[in-house]
């Protein structure tokens, strides 16, 4: 089955990039855990009265996250952007500031440490109002769990299920009806890694998580939307050395095209989004297909089945970005 070879589509192996700003360890060192989410820019618009929707979105400094930031903001929605590469993620707030007529804030917050978690639940607590919440943030790490430091394996887990499950307990608290979370999960949630076992794993999580809050949230009128893209350019692949291009039947997509396809997911009140036909058709052969063959083709298609020494086939010739320049507080 050579073109199914091409499901590695399911298999992010990609790097963090836990600290590549400077600023943001300067800043995080220079303020007490009081202060653990950061004020980097706010525009000198009035706003977050509560007579326009706010929208609140992690990760929003790049890739899905920047273009849900650029969607809500044409919608009319004051924004809340998170996200930890300062310089980055105020020049994105000066930009949709200069392109869109609402106002604009963004606060530097690392998702992995709890201080700043509690920071950035205090602010959702202080908001007027919560129209939206885009649970974006994520990274892949590219390394095997048993090879990994448990430090590293525990920030990723913080980041996508502990930022994601604590900010929708904090968001759907402040929330009226018609308000909307949307939770970026994958469709790596329904296949397997030998590099990305909690990757895989947590955003399993999301997408179980996402469907069983929408029933819940469903009486009170506020909708719940699992985002579940598949391979798209962002700076999540930036120190992945894969060519990013088709191959068999991965299709790639671009950022603003996986949040249109959400933008209007959300609108036709669906729960589960997966962007892209081509993702689609992927989804489905990953639930239909017998586990064993999924293990398989993941594993490179060697063996028929999982052991220590089935060999890694599968493309990946990224190297690992460590943690020696994390934010060190
Ligand atoms: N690209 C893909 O192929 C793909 C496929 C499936 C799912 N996804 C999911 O889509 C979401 C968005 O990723 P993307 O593709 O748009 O990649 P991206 O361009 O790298 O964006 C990731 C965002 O997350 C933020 N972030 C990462 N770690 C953080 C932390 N510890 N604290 C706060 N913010 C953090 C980053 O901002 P800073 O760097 O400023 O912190 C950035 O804005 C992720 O949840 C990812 O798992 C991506």
């Amino acid at each position: 089955m050579p073109s199914l070879n091409a499901m590695n589509i399911l298999d992010e192996y990609t790097h963090i990039d836990r600290a590549q700003s400077a600023y943001y360890n300067t800043m995080m060192s220079e303020h007490s855990s009081e202060t653990a989410a950061v004020e980097v820019y706010r525009s000198e618009r009035p706003g977050y009265t509560g007579e326009r929707p706010i929208a609140l979105i992690t990760g929003a400094t790049s890739g899905i996250g920047a273009e849900f930031a650029a969607q809500l903001a044409a919608r009319d929605c004051d924004l809340v952007l998170i996200g930890r590469r300062v310089a980055e993620l105020a020049d994105r707030a000066r930009e949709l500031e200069a392109r869109f007529t609402p106002a604009v804030r963004a606060l530097a917050c690392d998702l992995a440490l709890p201080e700043c978690r509690d920071a950035l639940v205090g602010e959702i607590r202080k908001l007027a109002r919560l129209d939206w919440l885009v649970n974006n943030a994520g990274y892949g790490r590219g390394v095997a769990f048993t090879e990994d430091s448990y430090h590293e394996q525990r920030a990723l887990l913080a980041v996508l299920l502990d930022a994601v499950t604590e900010l929708t307990h904090a968001a759907a608290g402040q929330m009226r009806p018609g308000a909307q979370i949307v939770n970026v999960s994958s469709l790596a949630g329904f296949g397997v890694s030998r590099r990305s076992a909690v990757y895989c794993a947590a955003k399993a999580y999301v997408t179980s998580f996402s469907e069983s809050l929408a029933l819940e949230l469903a009486p009170r009128g506020i909708g719940v939307l699992a985002l579940l893209p598949g391979y798209t350019y962002s700076d999540f692949h930036r120190y992945d050395a894969r060519a990013r291009r088709n191959r068999g039947i991965v299709r790639w997509q671009t950022a603003a095209e996986v949040a249109r396809e959400a933008m209007k997911a959300v609108e036709r009140g669906r729960v589960i989004c997966i962007p892209g036909r081509a993702n689609r058709l992927l989804y489905l052969l990953a639930k239909l297909l017998p586990r064993r063959v999924v293990y398989r083709i993941m594993a490179g298609g060697e063996q028929g089945r999982v052991s220590n020494t089935t060999p890694d086939t599968s493309i990946d010739t990224t190297s690992i970005h460590t943690n020696r320049d994390a934010p060190r507080r």
